[in-house]
């Protein structure tokens, strides 16, 4: 029997999660409220959140898993990447209890986990998983990638974004229109009520699977500028089509590299992974693919689409199976690929 504790620290939401043998017991996230006055992440402020959040968030994803600690067989850990402060806490504190309970700690890198999040799955869970090989679009506050996943440890990246990520588009999009922080969903929102070519923006032209976001962003402010000098209420008067018409285009910059991908592949089941997963136009526009293309896609639900432990844990399963431990020396990384 394989016992995995999983932590999960990288950005703002401290998370822990108990799985055996493959199975889901327990997922116990909290999420980080402070930031939001300041409009995005303050990494000092994650750091130490995450240190009153730790003890608490692993002692009840143990109670909810009905799991003592000395049955534990191994601690999963995001090593990297991610905010150093913020991982630095979860990585220290899994070395502890890894060190204390004389049981062996697993590397997990973030992006991995996001992907791997698409194998997790709780007792009673029949949804179907992707066989290998499929391909991931990872799409989240900090990545835009197009990912090819051969089995659990071999991805490669076909695509990434070469400036801004999908998220961050969409947060800053909110952000010019003041309408608050994170911006994804409150487009999302908002876009359902408008009209999504109401307006036409810049799209990039890069190169390869490649995507670029802040000539959107550029375009967007010079359109905005522009409308504002005849009408000072612009934003105000036309929100959900500038909303709708913004959304739009990134999902189209999303699907036409992924279009790409699975032409240059041949590889048709394909997976969406990261927060921006839950944007209603672009779950239609993979259902639309499916129907119209032929492709087999798969969604994850919304509790392992965001930062979460039982991604992590399930991607420390797989290492676990393989006996692929970390030496306790091992120092969190901030910055890296797959
Ligand atoms: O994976 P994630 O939770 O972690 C980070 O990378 O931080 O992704 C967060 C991103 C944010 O940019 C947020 O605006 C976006 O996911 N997001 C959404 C939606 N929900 C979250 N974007 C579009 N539509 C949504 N419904």
């Amino acid at each position: 029997m394989i016992t995995i504790l999983g932590i999960e620290s990288s950005c703002d939401d401290t998370s822990a999660a108990v799985l055996r043998d493959g199975t889901l017991l327990s997922n116990v996230t909290a999420s980080q409220q402070v930031h939001e006055a300041y409009g995005g992440v303050v990494p000092e402020l994650a750091s130490r959140a995450h240190q009153q959040h730790i003890v608490p968030v692993v002692d009840a994803a143990l109670k909810r898993a009905a799991v003592k600690r000395d049955e534990l067989s191994a601690i999963a850990v995001t090593l990297g990447p991610g905010l150093m402060g913020s991982l630095l806490v979860g990585v220290s504190f899994a070395k502890g209890l890894a060190l204390a309970l004389g049981v062996p700690l697993i590397e997990v890198n973030h992006l991995q986990g996001h992907v791997l999040a698409h194998f997790v799955r709780t007792a009673d869970d029949t949804r179907p998983t992707p066989t290998y090989p499929f391909l991931c679009l990872l799409v989240s506050g900090g990545n835009s990638q197009i990912i090819r996943v051969d089995a659990p440890t071999q991805m490669t990246i076909l695509g990434q974004t070469i400036d801004d990520a999908a998220g961050e588009a969409l947060d800053k999009c909110a952000k010019i229109m003041g309408l608050g922080y994170p911006g994804g969903p409150i487009i999302d929102r908002l876009a359902r009520e408008g009209d999504p070519h109401a307006f036409q923006f810049a799209k990039p032209s890069i190169s390869g699977l490649n995507y670029s976001f802040s000539g959107l962003k550029t375009s967007f402010l010079y359109f905005l500028r522009d409308a504002m000098q005849s009408d000072p209420q612009f934003i105000e008067h036309h929100q959900a089509d500038l909303a709708a018409s913004y959304e739009r285009t990134v999902v189209e910059i999303l699907m036409q590299k992924l279009d790409r991908a699975v032409r240059e592949t041949g590889i048709r089941q394909v997976a969406l992974s990261g927060g921006v997963s839950a944007n209603t136009a672009l779950r239609q526009a993979f259902t639309a693919r499916s129907e119209r293309k032929g492709w087999q896609v798969f969604i994850p639900p919304f509790a392992y689409t965001t930062d979460n432990a039982a991604m992590i844990a399930q991607a420390g399963y797989y290492k676990a199976l393989a006996k692929d431990f970390c030496p306790l020396d091992k120092p969190a990384f901030a910055r890296t690929s797959l």
